[in-house]
């Protein structure tokens, strides 16, 4: 139903730009105190007029990706870390991030036979939604940290007041990592006939066997196709997309624009934003921005969301019931999935609406261990996707997608998978700052596993069909 968003005029333009500042006399949650208005009026003058990241044509191909995907036809992959940092925006940690993503890519669409729209949870997700406004450590209690946007991890008064000149930073993070990321995507780094050298440089194991058992099917496939004809030279480049939770207004809203094509509003901070499980109350600041640009939106569902909770948020969200406009990422937890997602799926058949439904196995599953990590287990994560897929092939929807925490390099965050890292385990490389990521090897797992998933999920619509 595009048709019914007409081209704006000059008048019409106006409000709705004014419209993008009105989430500024709502309710708001998790923004930062900064202490010096002035120089954070500054900054957000300095990147209104800094250039887009990304453009409302790349914003309105990944819209049309995700209609594909919310009607069964395409699947989400969406994966990257909880929070990036700063310093961790080396080539080297974006090079195995997109590898492994792609990689994971290629498992699913040979698994499942079908197109895997790719998205890094990258270039972009620096800002993190707390629990605490506060963190106590002994006697002395300083402002959390809230990503490095915000302000730093050190636990000094001084790293953790809000610096309005990280927000610049992190614009500048984000536009050099986008830029690899393009480079690695484009620039041959994807093209299928390298699909054996992302497996390069990792240790042995038996997945690796397993992952080049599938690479040597697709050279096979690949060299078969060029035989007959198909030019592989000009599939060498991957569509590779961006999200990350819009959480920061100070950095979402100067870099919305009006699009000088469309005369709509785009946040060009990225192709695809989420609104968190915390910030999603259907009257609050977030809300109403987002809902106001044209890009995709996501928004986090916990195990709490009733039917009319979900319900409100479509009419709020997607009035005009655009497919790839609204997407649903599901945080249940393992034992909760079962019987909370359902309801949900169920209430959605009757709206009109195609929201694409994506889990995101991670966010519901956290523990702690006894020796004192925040943790995640691989078995919980697997449980539920499961569960993910169960419920849709009950309620006869699409199960379109998976959201996850991951990093391409080898380490001990999470529990278990095929190298069984135990909770000792976790003392040898842990490395996130905040939640637990799964390494290169977990997610390649996670995969293999989802492939099958989804294979049986087509084969089920197969026999419905006829
Ligand atoms: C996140 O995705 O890192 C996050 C904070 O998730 P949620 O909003 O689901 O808690
Ligand atoms: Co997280």
């Amino acid at each position: 139903m595009t048709d019914t968003i007409a081209i704006p005029h000059s008048d019409e333009r106006r409000s709705i730009e004014q419209g993008l500042d009105a989430y500024r006399a709502l309710p708001i949650k998790q923004q930062p105190h900064w202490p010096d208005e002035a120089e954070l009026e500054r900054v957000r003058r300095e990147l209104r007029a800094a250039p887009p990241l990304v453009f409302a044509g790349e914003v309105d191909m990944l819209r049309d990706r995700l209609a594909a995907a919310a009607e069964g036809r395409a699947f989400l992959l969406q994966g990257g870390d909880c929070a990036e940092t700063f310093a961790g925006a080396t080539a080297d940690n974006i090079r195995n991030r997109v590898k492994t993503i792609l990689q994971m890519a290629v498992v699913l669409t040979y698994g499942a036979a079908m197109p895997v729209v790719k998205m890094g949870r990258m270039a972009g997700q620096f800002a993190k939604p707390r629990s605490n406004d506060h963190e106590t450590r002994g006697d002395e209690t300083l402002p959390a940290y809230r990503g490095d946007i915000v302000n730093g991890y050190d636990f000094t008064l001084d790293s953790r007041t809000a610096d309005p000149e990280r927000i610049l930073r992190g614009y500048h993070m984000a536009a050099s990592t986008l830029n690899l990321v393009r480079a690695f995507t484009q620039g041959g780094f994807a093209d299928l006939r390298q699909v054996h050298s992302w497996n390069k440089g990792f240790a042995e194991n038996p997945l690796f066997a397993r992952y080049e058992a599938l690479a040597a099917e697709i050279d096979r496939a690949v060299r078969f196709m060029e035989a007959a004809g198909a030019n592989f030279d000009e599939l060498k480049g991957v569509e590779f997309f961006t999200g990350h939770e819009g959480l920061l207004m100070d950095y979402e809203r100067p870099l919305t624009r009006i699009d000088s094509r469309t005369g709509l509003a785009y946040n060009t901070s990225s192709h695809f934003q989420w609104i968190g499980e915390r910030t999603r109350e259907i009257d609050g600041a977030h809300v109403d921005f987002f809902s106001r640009v044209r890009n995709p939106i996501g928004v986090k569902l916990g195990p709490t969301t009733t039917p009319a909770d979900m319900e409100a948020l479509v009419d709020k969200l997607d009035p005009h019931r655009e497919p790839g406009r609204l997407t649903f990422i599901t945080r249940m937890g393992a034992r909760r999935i079962r019987d909370a997602l359902p309801p949900l799926l169920e209430a959605s058949k009757s709206l009109e609406s195609t929201p694409l439904w994506v889990t995101d196995p991670m966010h519901g599953n956290g523990i702690t261990t006894q020796n004192g990590y925040k943790s995640r287990r691989f078995d919980d994560v697997v449980d539920e996707v499961r569960g993910f897929f169960a419920a849709h092939r009950a309620v006869g929807t699409f199960p379109g997608g998976i959201h996850v925490e991951l990093t391409g390099d080898d380490v001990t965050e999470c529990l278990g998978g095929s190298e069984d890292i135990d909770e000792l385990g976790l003392e040898s490389r842990y490395e996130s700052l905040c939640d637990p990521r799964l390494n290169h090897m977990q997610s390649l797992e996670l995969a293999f596993l989802v492939a099958e998933e989804l294979r049986d999920a087509g084969r089920v619509r197969e026999r419905a069909a006829g």
